[in-house]
C-alpha cells in the first residue's frame, strides 16, 4: 500500500466509499444522496491523497484523505483533514497510515495544530485512532450528530497542536 496525491480520474473510484460511508449514517455529516458530480465538489478540494495498492491499470483505491487548513485567513494556521476507507480495506491500517500522513503533511507545511471539527463520538475506532497518533477531545457538542443506529450522539472537537 501506498499514499500518493489524487488526481481528478481517482474520483470515479472513490465516490463509491465515499456514499457508502455518508448513507450509512454513522460518521459523517454530508448531505444524504449526494450524485457524483455533487459528492466530488465536498471531497477534491485542498490537498486530497488516495491510498492505493497495485501498479498501472491493476491501481485499485482503498482509502482516500483531505486536508487543508480548518479556517481561511487568520484561521488558516489550523488545518483540518477527513478520512474515508473503503469498508472491505479496513482493520489493515490503512487509516493509521492516513493519519500519520496526515500529521506529516500538516508539519512539512508549516501549520500550528490540526483540527477534527466533528469526530462523532460513537465512532470509536477514529476517536482511538487519532488519541494514539496525540490528538485530545477539547469538547463535545452533544446530541449534534445524529447517528442512524444511536440516534442523538455529540460530536467531539478534537485538536494536535503541532508546535
Ligand atoms: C476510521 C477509519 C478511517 C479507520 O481506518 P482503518 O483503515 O480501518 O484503520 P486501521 O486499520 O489503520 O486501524 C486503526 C486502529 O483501529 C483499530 N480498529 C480498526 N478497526 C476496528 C474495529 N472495527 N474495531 C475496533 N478497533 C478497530 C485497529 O486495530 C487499529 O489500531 P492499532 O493500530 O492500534 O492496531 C475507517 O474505519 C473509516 O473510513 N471509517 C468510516 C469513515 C470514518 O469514520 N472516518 C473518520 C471520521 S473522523
Amino acid at each position: 500500500m501506498r499514499i500518493r496525491e489524487a488526481t481528478a480520474d481517482d474520483w470515479p473510484q472513490i465516490y463509491p466509499f465515499w456514499s457508502e460511508i455518508v448513507e450509512a449514517g454513522e460518521t459523517y455529516a454530508y448531505p444524504l444522496g449526494l450524485v457524483s458530480d455533487e459528492a466530488r465538489e465536498m471531497w477534491m478540494y485542498d490537498h486530497v491523497v488516495v491510498a492505493v495498492e497495485g501498479e498501472g491499470e491493476d491501481e485499485q483505491i482503498l482509502g482516500s484523505a483531505k486536508m487543508g487548513p480548518n479556517r481561511p485567513g487568520r484561521g488558516s494556521h489550523i488545518g483540518t483533514a477527513s478520512f474515508m476507507v473503503s469498508s472491505a480495506a479496513r482493520g489493515k491500517g490503512i487509516g493509521r497510515a492516513l493519519g500519520d500522513y496526515c500529521v506529516q503533511w500538516h508539519r512539512d507545511e508549516g501549520f500550528h495544530g490540526i483540527q477534527f471539527n466533528a469526530v462523532v463520538e460513537t465512532n470509536t475506532t477514529a476517536v482511538r485512532l487519532w488519541q494514539s497518533l496525540g490528538f485530545e477531545i477539547i469538547g463535545t457538542v452533544p446530541d449534534a450528530f445524529d447517528s442512524r443506529s444511536h440516534g442523538r450522539v455529540g460530536l467531539h472537537v478534537m485538536y494536535l497542536p503541532l508546535g
